[in-house]
């Protein structure tokens, strides 16, 4: 199979055209997916026909997979019956009961997971139902967002490290077994360092996570709000960043360590259910 590599026009993100994910890979082809990632971040495979067997499959050409995170309270049921390696995400409910999580709303800039002391390297998003339009999904290059801080800033979180919480999935909900945050300094999750060097591509990025009740180790409080912000502010411009506009059939995967993502919020009608599947390790690099 002879793979094409169509790059988005944004700061990140590629569409690969020649592949059907379903079919058996041939290593040629895994090896090129592989090197189009490391350069890429985002890839994209536009028009394909899995069922939940066969995403699991396709992942598992990358690496072994982690299981769904814990979902918000109201929510029961995050993976499809017998396979926990897939998380549903949707807003549909049906008979009362929520297909999956995160609703209708709008999700934060965030990275999935991190909470965790080894989160997963990849997710694997695949769009079963998707609105004719809206609810992008937005990814950004957080190597460029660490490249382009100003030099007193880099130098400043030089060695530091910031909380990334567990407590609240990225649609700001409490998650099922989680208590409210008073005390950001105290929260549960994992402290991780500010700035990451990527093992495939030995290039540093941005390691934020999510902004919510992150606290950076060993600062006031205040101090810690401040550079939570000035980096935020500077991690989420739009000039790092681009809309993934869905189609149903839409298989996305994207590299956890140096990309952030997050959702526009969707008009609360329309049904929309896409299945992911996060990486607990990444064989390929
Ligand atoms: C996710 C996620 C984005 C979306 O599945 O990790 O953040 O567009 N979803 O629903
Ligand atoms: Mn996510």
């Amino acid at each position: 199979m002879a793979i094409r590599v169509a790059r988005t026009h944004g700061p990140l993100g590629a569409e690969i055209e020649g592949v059907e994910v379903a079919r058996p890979l041939e290593a040629e082809t895994l090896a090129a997916i592989g090197k189009a990632w490391l350069e890429h971040l985002v890839l994209v495979f536009r028009g394909q026909s899995l069922d939940d067997a066969g995403l699991v499959a396709f992942s598992r050409r990358f690496g072994r997979l982690e299981k769904a995170p814990v979902a918000e309270k109201a929510v029961g049921v995050v993976h499809v019956p017998r396979l926990p390696e897939v998380t549903v995400v949707s807003n549909v409910v049906e008979g009362g009961l929520p297909l999956g999580s995160l609703g209708d709303g709008e999700l934060s800039w965030h990275s999935d997971m991190t909470y965790l002391a080894t989160p997963p390297p990849a997710s694997i998003l695949y769009g079963i139902e998707v609105p004719p339009d809206g609810a992008d999904t937005w990814f950004n290059n957080m190597y460029l967002a660490y490249e382009k801080l100003p030099a007193a800033l880099k130098e400043r979180i030089k060695g530091l490290r910031s909380n990334h919480t567990s407590s609240y999935t990225s649609a700001g909900t409490l998650r099922q077994g989680y208590e409210n945050v008073t005390d950001v300094t105290r929260a549960p999750g994992t402290m991780h360092p500010l700035v990451i060097e990527h093992p495939g591509t030995h290039r540093k990025a941005l390691y934020l996570g999510r902004r919510q009740h992150g606290y950076i180790e060993g600062l006031s409080l205040a101090e810690s709000e401040a550079l939570l912000d000035e980096l935020w502010a500077h991690a989420t411009r739009d000039e790092f960043a681009f809309a993934h506009k869905w189609r149903q059939g839409d298989v996305v995967m994207w590299d956890n360590r140096c990309v952030m993502h997050r959702r526009d919020a969707f008009d609360p009608s329309v049904r929309r259910i896409l299945h992911r599947t996060q990486l607990l390790s990444l064989e390929i690099h």
